[in-house]
């Protein structure tokens, strides 16, 4: 435990950054909002494996919650947390307060553009602003080499890199693969509001989704279906599948061009994506979970 340091102050943290760049370390940083799993140490291990120094915040946002949204329930425990980072290898965790990241009278926004606008962006107004503003504040404040985000929440990574690349922030973000429990479930730290039903339920939406890549790909190499309408069909019985499963309701299941986040318009827009990006947003009771995953079109790779 003693290794780790907590730095709760951003002029704390610049100090020992300004420190450790002197003598020529990269820096690696992984932003999170806590109560760690899997997902969130994998890429602090990868980042302690590519990067001399390796930063890891911890701040719930306020900013990118709704006002309807978990924010007074989202699960925390800086002990825990602290144990698993240590135990992964993380020599610093930046933990600021609410009032050291918004003082008073804060009022500068980074709106994200048209990638925000769908999937998630679409039901969580806002969201995607309050994100990109929190993420651009801890770039300015750790100034990283190297900035490493989950699969998991793809949509989010591709604004983010669109955000380091228009604003020139001179980081490089890094593309970690999402990390699933046994049974396909993408990790979260919004599985622990599931009931033990609710968790056997929650599978069906990473299933559905394999189901639908594979479809996907079938209709692909099937020229003679030029004309079919797949996408409505499959979305049609993905939803199907998922609410009999146990979901309460779907929120979106979308196939659109990985790089663009545009929906697909027909068969022939499909066949000419280089990747396609299948995502999903479902509620059991008030837990959204969201998944994705992204398949390479098989003609162009
Ligand atoms: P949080 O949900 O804590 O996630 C922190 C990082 O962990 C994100 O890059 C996310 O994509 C990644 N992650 C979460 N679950 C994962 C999984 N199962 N496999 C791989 N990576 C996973 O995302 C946020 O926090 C916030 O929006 C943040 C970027 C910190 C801004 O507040």
């Amino acid at each position: 435990m003693e290794t780790v340091k907590i730095i709760e102050t951003i002029a704390g943290v610049k100090e020992i950054i300004k420190r450790l760049k002197k003598n020529g370390s990269t820096i690696g940083f992984v932003p999170t909002m806590g109560y760690f799993h899997e997902g969130h140490l994998e890429l602090m291990k990868r980042s302690i494996k590519e990067c001399d120094e390796t930063f890891v915040s911890i701040f719930v946002n306020p900013m990118q919650f709704g006002p309807r949204e978990d924010l007074a329930a989202y699960p925390r425990d800086l002990r825990r947390d602290v144990e698993l980072a240590c135990g992964a290898g993380v020599k610093y965790i930046f933990h600021p307060g609410v009032k050291e990241m918004y003082p008073d009278g804060f009022q500068t926004v980074v709106k994200a553009g048209p990638l925000a606008y769908g999937f998630c962006g679409a039901s969580r107004p806002g969201h995607f602003d309050g994100v990109c503003t929190v993420v651009a504040k801890l770039f300015n404040i750790i100034t990283p080499d190297f900035a490493y985000f989950g699969m998991k929440d793809y949509q989010q990574l591709v604004i983010i890199e669109k955000m380091a690349s228009d604003l020139n922030m001179g980081v490089n973000i890094v593309k970690c693969p999402t990390v699933r429990e046994k049974d396909g479930l993408a990790m979260s730290s919004r599985n622990l509001y599931l009931s033990p039903a609710g968790r056997a339920a929650a599978t069906a939406l990473a299933r559905g989704i394999q189901k639908a890549a594979d479809r996907l790909i079938e209709f692909i190499y099937d020229t003679r279906n030029a004309r079919g309408d797949i996408i409505s069909g499959i979305i049609a019985e993905y939803k199907d599948d998922i609410i009999k499963s146990g979901f309460d309701s779907l929120d979106y299941f979308k196939i659109a061009d990985a790089e663009t986040l545009v929906e697909f318009s027909g068969p022939d827009s499909l066949r000419r994506a280089d990747r396609i990006f299948i995502a999903a947003a479902a509620f059991i009771g008030k837990t959204r979970l969201i998944d994705n995953i992204i398949v390479k079109n098989p003609l162009l790779n």
